[in-house]
């Protein structure tokens, strides 16, 4: 079994670069399914969620070619939903957008669920909503979505969702960008990623408008045709090392990235005593010697992100004073909590609230991720902690962060890959002994 092995008390110091964002590159590789032609995708992160995707591509009849690590181009031009490869859809949450994507180019689709982290129940009530509203006519049965239009088009419509989703809006906008007429989505989801897709789907001959406010409108387009794109990078992965460079007191320069995105991130780090200083396209981190305490709620764009919440909760461990975090999107988001207590964290919890007595002295200890956020909470505790933390499941943490340890390396982190029983592997994961 592989482990992350990581000697804790280094401050990390130097400079990192930001990959593509996980959550764009999960819905904009499936959307390229809609494009009669060939897309080329620039920054698109090697993370295994988006390897993942291009593998249900190319069963689907794309043609993928590798230009350099990061780019690569898609031809969907002879595609059929013949060999669905529906073993791979279990294994993620973004295989929902191929439901969108499928509906919009063939007017029907079969996926399985999602899958992906489980933050306690995680329906699809919404996308359902939003598709059936454009006229498609879908039958959940047997762990299988199946989506079918009578007329093989789906028909614009006004939806209002009544959750701000997401995965919902960007499913919907998949969909209505080749229906028949004009679609208004309400109460959209307004993150970054959404913006995204909306400039994606215009780049390739979309015509949606107003993403990145709680208005979508979208006029359908009979076909989209081919070009290029380049993903924005990850506000998250940019987070995550803010936050580990707070927590270790180091200095790090987190470049390509979009210091916009990360307000709600730098704000919050800032209550900590950390330094955050913004450039063109990079944000300076400076720990602080002693970090503050600060109370938290996760709330979707522009609010403090839930993908970042127990990265946060791990640096609040060793704030003085006692926190408070709000879990404002999900019911079971702090399993990753019990873990930081082997390590002697003093946190309660009391449904979506978790309370953490600071001030601790974390100590080195076997943790395991239990999902790709919570993993990369345990590894930036095991950076801070005193002695040698062993994270277990690291193919959730792999899910989407590239090159973690490699990263992590290069900022001066103690940090290595390991077979269980024990053997040594380099930083480009090979086996050296
Ligand atoms: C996406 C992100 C995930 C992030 C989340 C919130 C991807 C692949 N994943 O997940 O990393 O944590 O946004 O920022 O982009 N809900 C419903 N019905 C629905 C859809 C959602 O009740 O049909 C609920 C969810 O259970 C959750 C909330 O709405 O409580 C928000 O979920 P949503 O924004 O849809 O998250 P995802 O798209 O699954």
């Amino acid at each position: 079994m592989e482990k992350y092995v990581i000697n804790g008390g280094n401050e990390l110091h130097g400079e990192v670069s930001i990959s593509g964002a996980k959550n764009a590159a999960v819905a904009i590789i499936p959307a390229a399914l809609m494009v009669n032609g060939v897309c080329r995708l620039e920054n698109i992160p090697q993370i295994s969620d988006a390897d993942m995707l291009l593998t249900i591509l190319t069963h689907l009849g794309c043609k993928i070619r590798l230009i350099n690590k990061s780019t690569i181009e898609i031809d969907s031009r002879d595609v059929s939903l013949q060999d669905s490869p529906y073993d791979l859809m279990r294994k993620i949450r973004a295989s929902y957008y191929l439901i969108g994507a499928m509906l919009a180019r063939f007017g029907k689709a079969k996926t399985t669920m999602p899958g992906g982290c489980n933050f306690g129940v995680r329906p699809i009530d919404q996308h359902v909503k939003g598709m059936t509203a454009l006229g498609a006519e879908i039958d959940i049965r047997n762990g299988f979505v199946y989506a079918d239009t009578p007329d093989g088009k789906l028909h614009g419509n006004r939806i209002y969702l009544d959750k701000v989703s997401v995965g919902a809006t960007m499913n919907i906008m998949l969909a209505a960008t080749m229906a028949e007429g004009k679609t208004v989505i309400e109460n959209a989801a307004r993150e970054p990623h959404i913006v995204d897709l909306a400039n994606f789907l215009n780049s390739m001959g979309a015509d949606v408008r107003g993403a990145g406010t709680d208005t979508i409108k979208i006029n359908g387009v009979e076909e989209l045709h081919g070009g290029t794109y380049s993903i924005i990078p990850d506000q998250i992965e940019a987070g995550t090392y803010m936050v580990a460079a707070a927590a270790t007191h180091g200095r790090v320069l987190i470049k390509n990235v979009i210091p916009k995105h990360l307000e709600c991130i730098s704000a919050k780090l800032r209550e900590t005593g950390t330094t955050v200083e913004e450039f063109e396209d990079s944000v300076l981190v400076t720990g602080p010697e002693v970090l503050k305490k600060a109370n938290v709620k996760t709330l979707p764009y522009p609010g403090f992100p839930t993908d970042m919440q127990p990265q946060m909760g791990a640096l609040l461990c060793m704030a003085e004073g006692t926190s408070v975090i709000t879990e404002g999107i999900y019911d079971n988001r702090y399993k990753y909590v019990n873990e930081l207590r082997k390590m002697g964290a003093e946190v309660q919890v009391d449904g979506r609230i978790a309370i953490f007595e600071g001030g601790q002295k974390l100590t080195g200890a076997p943790v395991m991720a239990c999902d790709l956020r919570a993993g990369a909470a345990m590894v930036i505790a095991g950076l801070c902690a005193y002695g040698t933390t062993y994270v277990e499941d690291i193919h959730f943490i792999e899910r989407g962060y590239e090159n973690f340890i490699g990263k992590l390396t290069a900022l001066g982190a103690d940090i290595r890959i390991a077979d269980f029983p024990e053997n040594e592997k380099n930083s480009d994961g090979a086996k050296i002994s």
